[in-house]
């Protein structure tokens, strides 16, 4: 079975890139991890800190027993999201114990997220993080630039964001932050933004991003390991196909399929895991153009 480590360096080398899809109720991994295995599309199952505090996905223990229920390793990998140092409600966070967890629990590959720090601290943060997990074989994610959306307050509107650049990546810091973090995928900030979660702000439509390929391509040149971009959902199509061109291999999709279960999730659990199952299917034939991607980089695993 090919490490996710190695999936991540075929798929980035093959210019294609490994959807990872956020699990904030436990019934939904089913419908998942079904739909990769119908489209033969190589993905992770993750879960996010906030997705166990703010929303059912009860624990890390809690996911991976149902990851270990309905995995398929022709498809998938478990990979833990976001553990912020720092978190969405300024508090701070005891990260290193749940990344710790995780590794012991088996994630297969592991997000810390200091991009609330300074530079220095998310430096050190992240080498911490690093040295405990690679210690395991076990791949980390970094963050370096501002991801904005799960703060509660108000956002800045979109397009001043956008053409101000305010918060992206900045190539010469991640150089930087590559060299002495020794992380293995970089998550940059270029203009997406994560789907709200406030409870007042989360069936809301995310707006349309779009994406700095210039910026891209510089931090690319930079860094040169795969990159993530995080925020998938509602990124005008176009720039998303460009930036898995232009060196993102993993791309974060949690509001596309997290929506249509709480919308029918009243009617009936069943009717919730279709509606995910639906939206995967368009979301990775239509949206990501990921069909068939395991059959490129896991062709015995299939
Ligand atoms: P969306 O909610 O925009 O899909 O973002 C998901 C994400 O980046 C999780 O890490």
């Amino acid at each position: 079975m090919r490490t996710t480590g190695e999936l991540m360096q075929a798929a980035w080398k093959a210019k294609t890139a490994i959807p990872g899809f956020n699990i904030p109720y436990l019934p939904m991994m089913e419908p998942v991890v079904r739909a990769l295995r119908d489209t033969r599309c190589l993905g992770l199952i993750m879960v996010a800190r906030l997705e166990w505090v703010k929303f059912e996905s009860k624990s890390l223990r809690a996911i991976r027993d149902e990851y270990e229920r309905v995995k398929d390793e022709g498809f998938t990998r478990l990979h833990l999201d976001h553990v912020p140092v720092i978190d969405e409600d300024n508090l701070r966070v005891d990260f290193e114990r749940d990344l710790r967890e995780a590794v012991e629990l088996g994630y297969e590959s592991v997000m810390v997220d200091g991009s609330r720090l300074s530079l220095d601290e998310n430096i050190a943060a992240t080498k911490a993080v690093v040295d405990m997990a690679h210690a395991k074989g076990v791949p980390v994610e970094a963050e370096l630039g501002a991801v904005m959306g799960h703060e509660a307050g108000p956002m800045p509107p979109y397009e001043e964001l956008f053409e101000s650049g305010k918060g992206f990546t900045d190539p010469d810091e991640a150089r930087r932050f590559v060299v002495e973090t020794g992380v293995d995928w970089l998550s940059v900030a270029v203009g997406s933004v994560h789907g709200a979660i406030s409870a007042a702000k989360r069936t809301e439509k995310k707006v349309e991003a779009r994406l700095s390929i210039d910026q891209l391509d510089a931090i690319r040149e930079a860094v040169n390991i795969p990159l993530v971009l995080h925020g998938g959902t509602g990124i005008r199509k176009s720039y998303v196909l460009d930036a898995i061109r232009h060196g993102i291999a993993k791309i974060n999709v949690a509001t596309a399929i997290r929506q249509p279960y709480e919308a029918h999730v009243e009617e009936s659990v069943e009717k919730a895991q279709d509606a995910v199952y639906d939206t995967m299917l368009t979301v990775i034939r239509e949206d990501l153009e990921l069909e068939g991607t395991a059959d490129l980089l896991d062709p015995l695993g299939g």
